[in-house]
């Protein structure tokens, strides 16, 4: 990597943040506390009917550059030795949040990463986070080439493990009109679906070679998961069409029964905050793949609204987790829907679907997921990071633990650490 100090960076980025730390500041100025105690239900709607926008039209999947069934193994990105380290100490750590890209206000992004950064660092050296999976927008607005160095390279300048990502809405989406030659996903595809490992030219100076992921919908094989990747298009709720469904349902059937399977999409099927709302239509849509393979995946992860939550959703005899972790960078927060009193959610609460539990929400501060892939359970861990405006600005926080034990598939431990 090159030779810009973090303290450079941040110093320069700072003058950036004045205006919106003021506008967090006056938002925080009129948060509302959070209760603890009682547990409540079935107040709170976790889905919701889509509202359309007419500028967000679905864009066609450019070429994949790999071969179907668009399989991409650890192996290839990581050195030998340390996939044996890996395999060695029982499991594989990751790194994982999207909505990464810092536009208007580059400082949370920063934040985050640093403190990814420094989580890796002193990680014992076998259990040190393997990767970063994005779970999408990458890029705002529109997912400009010339964007890739203020929102991607720069940022992860001194992250030193591969980072792998699915695309969201905005990576895939254009301005209207549309510039002349510009097709949707384009720079997406540029910088982490390239043929062979290579600086583009959107990385200014910063020496990260591109990623070769083998098309925008995509498989991550490791010695202890199978991450099964999709693109929801740019409408609001997403799309999936019919040839990435079959795909989907494939990859579901051929998954490998002793490891972690993991399904990501940008838009989550559940979502109880005030902006999106989760997906009927992808939820609709993943079940309908669920039953049509034979196989549900053991948690899936979501992005699209800025922060985090963790629901417990139970399947017949199984627990299935489903995330969202959506507050990697982009300065604007999502709030969660309240108690009718206008209090905050408690956690647990249950939703108003059958058998769905929020356990726990993070919605005032940026952050990340850390996740242990083992074989017989799966570890996750948030982390909230102190924002700029606040004291001990940038401290990674662990507000979340769960445990999912892969073999009874229920989550044994959850728990909101003090
Ligand atoms: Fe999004």
């Amino acid at each position: 990597m090159s030779g810009i100090s973090k303290d450079d960076r941040l110093a320069s980025l700072k003058w950036r943040s004045e205006t919106n730390a003021v506008r967090e500041l006056l938002a925080r100025m009129f948060a509302r506390p959070r209760r603890t105690g009682d547990k409540r239900s079935g107040k709170v709607k976790a889905v919701f009917k889509q509202r359309p926008y007419a500028n967000q039209t679905f864009h066609d999947l450019p070429r994949p550059p790999g071969h179907h069934p668009f399989h991409l193994q650890l192996a290839d990105i990581l050195p030998p030795s340390q996939m044996r380290l890996t395999t060695r100490s029982g499991g594989l750590t990751t790194h994982i949040v999207g909505d990464t890209g810092g536009v208007n206000n580059p400082v949370p992004q920063q934040l985050v990463a640093d403190a990814m950064e420094r989580d890796l660092a002193a990680s014992r050296t076998a259990e040190a986070p393997s990767f970063f999976y994005i779970l999408g927008d990458v890029i705002y607005f529109y997912g400009e080439a010339a964007n890739y160095y203020p929102q991607f390279y720069e940022p992860y300048l001194h992250y030193p493990a591969p980072i792998f990502a699915i695309p969201g809405n905005h990576d895939g989406d254009l301005p209207t009109p549309a510039p002349q030659g510009v097709t949707s996903l384009e720079a997406y595809m540029n910088n982490f679906c390239a043929t062979a490992p290579h600086v583009t030219p959107d990385a200014g100076p910063v020496d990260r070679d591109a990623m070769t992921q083998p098309n925008s919908y995509w498989t991550l094989l490791t010695p202890f998961s199978t991450m099964v990747g999709l693109y929801s298009n740019v409408p609001e709720g997403g799309v999936i069409k019919e040839d990435q469904f079959e795909w989907l349902v494939s990859e579901l059937e051929n998954a490998p029964k002793e490891r972690a399977l993991l399904v990501s999409v940008h838009h989550p099927p559940f979502s109880a905050d005030t902006a999106h709302g989760g997906s009927q239509y992808m939820l609709d849509t993943l079940d309908r793949a669920f039953k049509d393979s034979g196989r549900h995946p053991d948690m899936v992860l979501s992005g699209h609204v800025h922060n985090y939550q963790r629901y417990t959703r139970q399947v017949e005899d199984r627990e299935i987790p489903y995330v969202v972790a959506g507050g990697g960078g982009y300065y604007n927060m999502y709030a969660m829907q309240t108690n009718p009193d206008g209090s905050a959610l408690d956690v647990p609460t249950s939703m108003y679907e059958t058998g769905l539990t929020l356990e726990n929400y993070v919605d005032d501060r940026h952050g990340f997921m850390k996740m242990r892939f083992e074989r017989e359970r799966i570890l996750g861990e948030y982390y909230a990071v102190t924002e700029a405006n606040q004291p001990s600005a940038g401290q990674a926080v662990r507000t979340d633990t769960f445990e999912l034990d892969l073999k009874q598939h229920k989550v044994v431990t959850s728990r909101r650490p003090p």
